[in-house]
């Protein structure tokens, strides 16, 4: 796996879903680099763009480019290539994209002379499919069995980890031994609101089964005190 920069290690990654980069930046402003990471998605990417993400990595910010590479092999490797030359920290794939896309886009990372080179993990089945959308695309099994088989062929096909539901980590942990990093949503602390998630966790459930970092958006973005919320939260994981 990479080798981490920030010596902290922070575990949270805040998912940054704000419309612009303006609301983006007058909210990270509050925020400490080795408290967080920070997790930029396709809608803020679409507005923002390259420049905004520079901005975050000037300001020290590990940034996990969250835009879910899916396309053919070639495409794929040199849009994880120009992430890598942003100098982002972790950026992510579609496992349905399948293993010669997935060690396409490794092998495209490993040929760079680049002094860090980021995580390169797989979002394997979207948590907001179920079992009847997988059928309707003719994906047999259930959610779990598929998102095993797929984190299987992506730690086949060389990546550093995957993008899972808490849930699954246990199941993961068992199937894949070695070192994989396993980046969970869904994480709400106790008492915070549920939003549109359905099987949440807290953060110190989510460690204790297994995540290597935990995604939070709203319970943080949205609080009236995001560092309270953070602190507490970096508290709850030591
Ligand atoms: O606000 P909240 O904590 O629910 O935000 C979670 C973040 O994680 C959002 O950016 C969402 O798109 C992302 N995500 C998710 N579930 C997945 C993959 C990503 O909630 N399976």
């Amino acid at each position: 796996m990479t080798q981490n920069k920030n010596q902290f290690d922070p575990k949270v990654l805040i998912a940054l879903d704000f419309a612009d980069a303006d609301s983006a930046l007058t909210f990270v402003a509050q925020l400490q680099p080795n408290a967080c990471r920070l997790k930029v998605g396709k809608e803020l990417f679409a507005v923002a763009g390259p420049e905004f993400v520079k901005r975050l990595i000037d300001l020290q910010f590990d940034v996990f480019l969250d835009l879910k590479y899916h396309d053919i092999p070639n495409t794929v490797a040199k849009a994880v290539q120009a992430a890598a030359r942003l100098g982002v920290w972790m950026v992510n794939v579609h496992a349905l994209g399948g293993k010669k896309m997935m060690s396409a886009a490794k092998n495209a990372l490993h040929e760079m002379d680049l002094e860090r080179k980021p995580l390169l993990i797989a979002v394997t089945i979207l948590t907001s499919m179920e079992q009847q959308d997988l059928a309707e695309i003719g994906l047999q099994g259930t959610p779990k069995e598929n998102v095993l088989r797929l984190a299987q062929l992506a730690h086949n096909s060389g990546l550093d980890g995957v993008v899972c539901s808490a849930q699954e980590v246990a199941e993961i942990r068992e199937l894949i031994k070695d070192d994989f990093c396993l980046v969970t949503p869904g994480i709400r602390p106790a008492g915070s609101d549920v939003n549109d998630q359905k099987r949440i966790m807290t953060p110190k459930q989510a460690m204790d089964a297994g995540s290597s970092y935990l995604v939070v958006g709203r319970p943080i973005t949205q609080s009236e005190k995001p560092t309270d919320v953070l602190n507490s939260i970096n508290q709850s994981i030591l």
